[in-house]
């Protein structure tokens, strides 16, 4: 099988398994997150370039908040492999994928070049202006309110969990923070403008109000 025909499947198989996933984790999450990891490692060339695409293509598969028992995600990840020519790498791949969230619960994150390129491609799709849509795509799915002014002072400060724009605060203003690759911090940089941007005129039509006389 050669590489063109690899991608090709893990292509089906991917949009195969995202079927009822929320649309901002839908298959074109995918395609961003492949264009920003390929950019990444060929600025940095950190990784072999098939390995980070069917890597960024798979990253999503065993998201245990849409796939259910995440193990069976893996295995799912793992049978696809062996199928499909791509044994060598397969240990690779799903370790790689078992460490990509930000919510990621292993107490010690893996050493790989391969991590630092499809994690930052991942995280860069939670900011800017995609971010911004998918964080309120996503609230919308969960029934969020988009924004609780009791549970977030003025200052910034957070007090709960229940809105998408303390979800900000939570997680989409610490990424620029996160990120693993000389591109990928650049790239946060402009990102994390535009959700601050976007934050202060949010707060500016939110606060409106008028004295009549
Ligand atoms: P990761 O893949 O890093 O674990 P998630 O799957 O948690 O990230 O989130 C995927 C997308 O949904 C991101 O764009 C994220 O900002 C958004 N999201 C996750 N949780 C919330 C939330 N509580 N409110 C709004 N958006 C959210
Ligand atoms: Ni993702």
């Amino acid at each position: 099988m050669d590489k063109e025909e690899q991608i090709i499947n893990t292509e089906e198989f991917v949009k195969a398994n995202m079927k009822g996933y929320d649309s901002g984790h839908d298959w074109w999450h995918i395609v961003r997150v492949r264009n920003l990891a390929m950019f990444i490692n060929e600025m940095e060339l950190l990784a072999d370039p098939l390995t980070v695409e069917i890597t960024a293509l798979l990253h999503d598969i065993a998201d245990s908040k849409f796939a259910g028992d995440s193990a069976k995600g893996y295995l799912l990840i793992s049978d696809f492999m062996d199928k499909n020519g791509l044994s060598s790498i397969r240990e690779q791949v799903i370790n790689v994928v078992k460490n990509i969230s930000f919510s990621s619960k292993s107490t010690k994150e893996l050493d790989d070049p391969l991590l630092f390129v499809v994690q930052d491609a991942d995280r860069l799709d939670a900011i800017g202006a995609i971010g911004v849509a998918r964080a309120f795509n996503y609230g919308g799915f969960r029934n969020n309110k988009i924004y609780d002014p009791e549970v977030i002072s003025p200052s910034g400060s957070v007090h709960g969990t229940s809105s998408t724009i303390s979800h900000f605060y939570e997680k989409l203003l610490l990424l620029k923070y996160r990120m693993n690759t000389l591109t990928g911090k650049k790239m946060a940089d402009e990102r994390h403008e535009f959700l601050e941007l976007f934050l202060k005129q949010f707060y500016k039509e939110w606060d409106f109000s008028v004295k009549i006389k």
